[in-house]
């Protein structure tokens, strides 16, 4: 366990954050506004809101997750905080929260005024009635991001006590995988682990799928109870002080996999050690996910369900029909992190790189996960038009016998480190 942090840490990790950022932004001379960002209300509820979470910029820069707040950059100036006036209903009903000091966000239309001829730029959450040069915002953006992407030691302790809770969690749930049980009641286990061993909340809506619901990607547990001979995927993270771990496991329901699901699992496992083994500074995400692909691919082959070289299938998309997904993405602050594509390189349309959601060469410091999975969709596979497109290169007869099968994915967070990586997910067991 990471030893608490000190209040002294946290100002001097937003007083560092802040020089780098200025050191990139300075150049620029523009006047920047970071807004936190406004509760949202829950359509036709009355007072009902959906829980606040400052925009990820805002909340890098300051540490709060302070509704209606502004942070204000002026090159000349440097940095300012302009937050609501809590008033005594706010008190009332949402209790003390004085201690985030700042100017009363009344005050930004004058400080603005004094500044009027200037550039001005937003970051974080829209602020209302301030123009903003989108231009500019853009070119910020991508500064901050290669700032952002590199985390430093408050973000990573604050990820690894989210990892050790996400651990306990997992380690409180395993054992109660068995048939009868339900999603839900794995759901209730697993976060229980979380919120006992420190996290603030759950880093995304827990995945739990077990049997054919594990070949949808996103699917939220139900009362489905656990059937004999299935497989459970649980795709689970906690979060710390605003700081995410995103795991997945996969799990055979009656203690051991069948021939073709340990088949599935151990080339699944495979691709995902090779792909975090290349996960080191310098290398390409995308290449990554390729390399993956084609592994897929050729795994795939190799079981009797694709015929053909494993680069065609990848190119014709045979292979993307049981891994329709990236390798990953850049987890941290939010499950998804500042990832993106580096200026100047946009998302492509092939079948294997649709999904793809970070496209730039990994750097240490930088946080991803790693998370093939392979799925056997049943409105995909049972498509006529997928059907008869893939006719020469799916084996549908053999892929027709894994109805039901669900899916397999296993997902880890890695820390790109000088000269390696770091698995800070290794704890939690994928034999
Ligand atoms: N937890 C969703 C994902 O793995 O991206
Ligand atoms: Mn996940
Ligand atoms: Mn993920």
């Amino acid at each position: 366990m990471t030893a608490e942090e000190s209040d002294d840490a946290v100002t001097k990790a937003i007083e560092r954050r802040r020089r780098a950022i200025e050191a990139e932004w300075n150049e620029l001379g523009t006047i920047v506004l970071v807004g936190a960002g406004d509760p949202i209300p829950i359509p036709g509820r009355a007072d009902r809101v959906y829980p606040f979470l400052a925009h990820s910029e805002y909340f890098y820069l300051t540490d709060r997750q302070r509704p209606g707040a502004i942070l204000t950059y002026d090159p000349e100036e440097g940095w300012s905080e302009f937050v609501p006036v809590i008033g005594a209903d706010e008190r009332l009903w949402s209790g003390d929260v004085s201690d985030e000091a700042g100017t009363p966000v009344s005050e930004l239309g004058p400080w603005l005024e004094k500044r009027r001829g200037r550039r001005v730029a937003q970051l974080g959450a829209p602020v209302a009635n301030v123009a903003s040069d989108g231009a500019v915002a853009s070119e910020l953006r991508t500064r901050m991001d290669r700032v952002r992407r590199r985390k430093d030691a408050l973000e990573l302790a604050r990820m690894r006590r989210a990892a050790d809770a996400t651990r306990a969690g997992f380690a409180g749930a395993v054992p109660f995988i068995a048939p009868g049980i339900s999603e839900r009641a794995l759901q209730i286990e697993i976060e229980a682990g979380f919120f006992r061993h420190g996290a603030d909340t759950v880093a995304y809506d827990s995945i739990i799928a077990s049997g054919p619901n594990a070949a949808v990607l996103h699917h939220l547990p139900t009362q489905r109870l656990l059937g004999a001979g299935e497989l459970v995927l649980i795709d689970a993270g906690a979060e710390y002080r605003g700081y995410d771990c995103d795991v997945t496991r996969t799990y055979p329901v009656s203690g051991d996999f069948s021939a073709e699901q340990a088949a599935v699992y151990a080339l699944v496992l495979r691709v995902q050690r090779a792909a975090i083994e290349r996960c080191r500074a310098g290398v390409e995400y995308r290449d990554i996910h390729l390399a993956a692909a084609l592994e897929v691919a050729q795994g795939l082959v190799d079981a009797g369900f694709l015929r053909g070289s494993a680069a065609n299938l990848v190119e014709q998309g045979a292979s993307a029909l049981f891994f329709p997904h990236g390798i990953g993405h850049m987890v941290g602050l939010g499950v998804r992190d500042a990832g993106g594509y580096l200026p100047g390189r946009s998302r492509s349309e092939a079948p294997a790189l649709r999904f793809l959601r970070i496209d730039l060469p990994l750097e240490p410091g930088h946080v991803v996960t790693i998370e093939p999975g392979i799925y056997f969709p049943p409105h995909v596979l049972e498509d006529p038009e997928v059907r008869r497109q893939h006719r020469d290169t799916v084996v549908w007869n053999r892929v027709d016998t894994l109805r039901g099968f669900g899916g397999i994915r296993i997902e880890d967070n890695v820390l790109i480190r000088d000269g390696g990586n770091e698995v800070l997910t290794r704890a939690i067991p994928k034999e």
